[in-house]
């Protein structure tokens, strides 16, 4: 098993693990995220990969002082055994290693499932409401 980044050789295993995570909206095309991720200079995708198959990700950028990680998916029979833990310590480096102090994230409230996980990991509420509004 190991982590680095993806490329958009990887798309198709990309977004179908991301599809059968549950993590894709109609209205969110995940091959754009993915290219604009890969594209830009301050984010990537980092893939966990074994025998060469693709089986966890996580997207991870930052702002100079915040970092964020999106997409953070294993694929179903690999959960359990600290996949999700370790991608989450990779984008960690990853945000450490370009001065980031801070990493956040969104968890959708209908994902109750992830809470148990995030709260393993030593993540807490940040009491702050997100606000949003499409621009396209
Ligand atoms: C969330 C997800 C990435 C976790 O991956 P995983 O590989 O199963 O997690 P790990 O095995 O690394 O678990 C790490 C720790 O969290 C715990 N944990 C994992 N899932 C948990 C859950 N649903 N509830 C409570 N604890 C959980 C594990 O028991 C483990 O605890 P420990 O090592 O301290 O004993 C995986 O369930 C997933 O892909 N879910 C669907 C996509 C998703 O919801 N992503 C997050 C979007 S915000």
């Amino acid at each position: 098993m190991h982590i680095t980044d993806v490329t958009p050789a990887d798309l198709e295993a990309v977004t179908t693990l991301w599809e059968e995570a549950g993590l894709t909206r109609p209205w969110n095309p995940p091959a754009t995220d993915l290219h604009r991720a890969l594209d830009g200079s301050t984010s990537t995708v980092l893939g966990a990969f074994r025998d060469g198959r693709l089986v966890g990700t996580v997207m991870v950028g930052h702002d100079g002082h915040r970092g964020w990680v999106y997409y953070l998916a294993v694929a179903v029979p690999e959960r359990g055994m600290g996949l999700g833990r370790r991608l989450m310590q990779a984008a960690e480096a990853w945000l450490v290693e370009r001065g980031a102090v801070k990493l956040q994230l969104m968890v959708r409230e209908s994902n109750t499932a992830v809470t148990g996980f995030y709260d393993r990991l030593g993540y807490a509420d940040a009491h702050v409401r997100v606000v949003a509004k499409r621009l396209d």
